[in-house]
């Protein structure tokens, strides 16, 4: 999916914040505790935090430690070949702590779970469930079978589920800011992409739920949340108890979000540069808290290589996009995917590539070589004919460019002031913040003597920058 890539990051950080947190180690609160990783997109991370919502409703507890849990789930990525081959290793250092623990059970969720099915079973012995995205609502009952010794599978799609009325029990949470998934499933058919077939048919989440939920995240004291979707700008509900009423589009619902509070940022991701509307551009422009970031996958600067991928915009198309975005939103900060040696591509596209990356001044991209996915359009239609090697030299011609850009983008910031939001002290060194702009770029900065906290916004002055990260120095609080 085209989203907030954390591929091959664990779940393993919990802060503050949270009023109740779901890692409770009084051991009479649980009877049994699950521990749950998650890998791939940040929908992933977001439907970790569904699971762990059932599973507390069941009386499970969250542990971060793999001795101490009943119960392993691993939330899984198939987007590319690399990140099931991670997901594959951590699931053969699983197979060896059953061994030692032989009533403990381990599931896999997501979108290898939906891709491979009951094939998981078979292929990775002693895998205990195979749950798809769309059925964690059965979790409880097919964990109970598995308990009796029965193989638990269910990896039906729904063109309905939204889990609209669970609450997630925010697990990698600092306390300040959040996802919220307002849709799920994806109708685009990108012919390299395998989501359409793991998270199945597009459907969009109630609006009102999307707003409550921001409203209590608010009032627990985050200050960002950050809409999810695999293609946010095609939300389109409409209320099948009030078929009268109109259908909310993505640009009503961000001023929806937005109006929770001004002190509430909200950022979205992702964005199909064919769906992206005039009006969600406008939308941003009127709020000051809908933050300046586009993501805005390119994927190929080559229109014949567009028409392969089934992206249905030319170069030309996406250039005058860019200049859109430009002209209703001059400070945007944009970002895009970009995938080498998709099948037939010639020098000559990749140099298309390159240009359109330089024509729209990405401020940072995703890179990826194109690795052929089983089933996908493009796996059954087109030769993968681009040696690795030539897939790899190019990536590394296009990773190179992406950092002179990143740095010239960074550069032009420096003189120039920024509203940060604190999310909490740098890694490097505890006397430094480290914060976002609204353009989603990080930016640390001396406490000084200011009176402030992660949490709080202050206004920054850009000192001097790496390609990575601004520097700077708080100007006012
Ligand atoms: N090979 C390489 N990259 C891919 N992506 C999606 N499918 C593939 C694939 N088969 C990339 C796209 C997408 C991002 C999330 O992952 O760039 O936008
Ligand atoms: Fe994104 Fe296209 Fe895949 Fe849909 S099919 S998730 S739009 S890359």
């Amino acid at each position: 999916m085209e989203a907030l890539e954390l591929t091959d990051k664990k779940i393993d950080e919990v802060r503050q914040g949270e009023a109740f947190s779901p890692f409770d180690n009084d051991p009479n609160k649980y009877s049994k505790k699950f521990y749950i990783e998650s890998y791939g997109c940040a929908m992933n991370f977001s439907d970790s935090e569904i699971v762990a919502s059932i599973l507390q409703g069941e009386g499970f507890g969250a542990t971060r430690n793999t001795e101490e849990a009943d119960l392993i789930f691993i939330n899984t990525c198939s987007i590319r070949e690399k990140a099931e081959q991670t997901v594959r290793k951590r699931l053969t250092e699983f197979r060896k702590m059953k061994k030692e623990k032989p009533g403990m059970l381990v599931g896999v969720l997501g979108c290898m779970a939906e891709r491979l099915k009951s094939k998981f079973l078979e292929e990775e012995k002693l895998v205990d469930l195979v749950i798809g995205p769309d059925a964690y609502r059965t979790l409880p009952g097919l964990i109970t079978e598995a308990e009796t010794g029965q193989k638990g599978v269910n990896v039906l799609l729904s063109r309905e589920e939204t889990y609209s009325d669970i609450a997630p029990v925010r697990l990698n949470s600092n306390g300040i800011s959040a996802f919220i998934s307002i849709m799920r499933g994806c109708n685009n058919m990108c012919s390299f992409c395998v989501v359409p077939f793991t998270r199945g048919r597009e459907r969009s989440r109630d609006a009102h739920s999307i707003v409550n939920e921001a409203r209590d995240l608010f009032e627990r004291g985050y200050k960002e949340v950050t809409l999810l979707g695999q293609n946010v700008d095609s939300y389109y509900f409409t209320d099948s108890n009030h078929p009268m009423d109109k259908a909310i589009t993505f640009a009503q619902l961000l001023e929806m979000v937005a109006l929770v509070d001004p002190s509430l940022r909200v950022r979205f991701s992702t964005s199909h540069p064919k769906d992206i509307t005039e009006d969600v551009l406008i939308t941003i422009s009127k709020y000051e808290n809908i933050c300046n970031y586009i993501h805005l996958p390119l994927q190929s600067g080559s229109s014949r290589v567009l028409q392969l991928m089934n992206r249905t915009y030319t170069r030309d198309w996406y250039k005058a996009k860019i200049d859109q975005i430009r002209k209703i939103l001059p400070e945007c900060g944009i970002s895009s995917d970009i995938i080498t040696g998709f099948c037939t591509e010639t020098e000559e596209d990749h140099q298309d590539t390159l240009s359109l990356m330089e024509y729209s001044e990405y401020d940072m991209s995703y890179m990826f070589f194109y690795s052929e996915r089983p089933g996908t359009l493009a796996a059954r239609r087109y030769e993968d004919d681009i040696p690795e090697e030539t897939k790899k030299r190019r990536l590394a011609e296009v990773v190179a460019l992406q950092n002179r850009l990143s740095h010239e983008s960074n550069k032009k910031d420096v003189g120039k002031s920024y509203k940060v939001l604190i999310e909490g002290e740098s890694k490097k060194n505890d006397q430094e913040w480290k914060g976002r702009s609204s353009q989603n770029k990080t930016i640390v900065f001396p406490k000084a003597d200011f009176d402030v906290q992660a949490g709080d916004y202050v206004m920054v002055k850009v000192t001097s920058c790496t390609q990575a990260t601004l520097l700077g120095e708080i100007e006012s609080i």
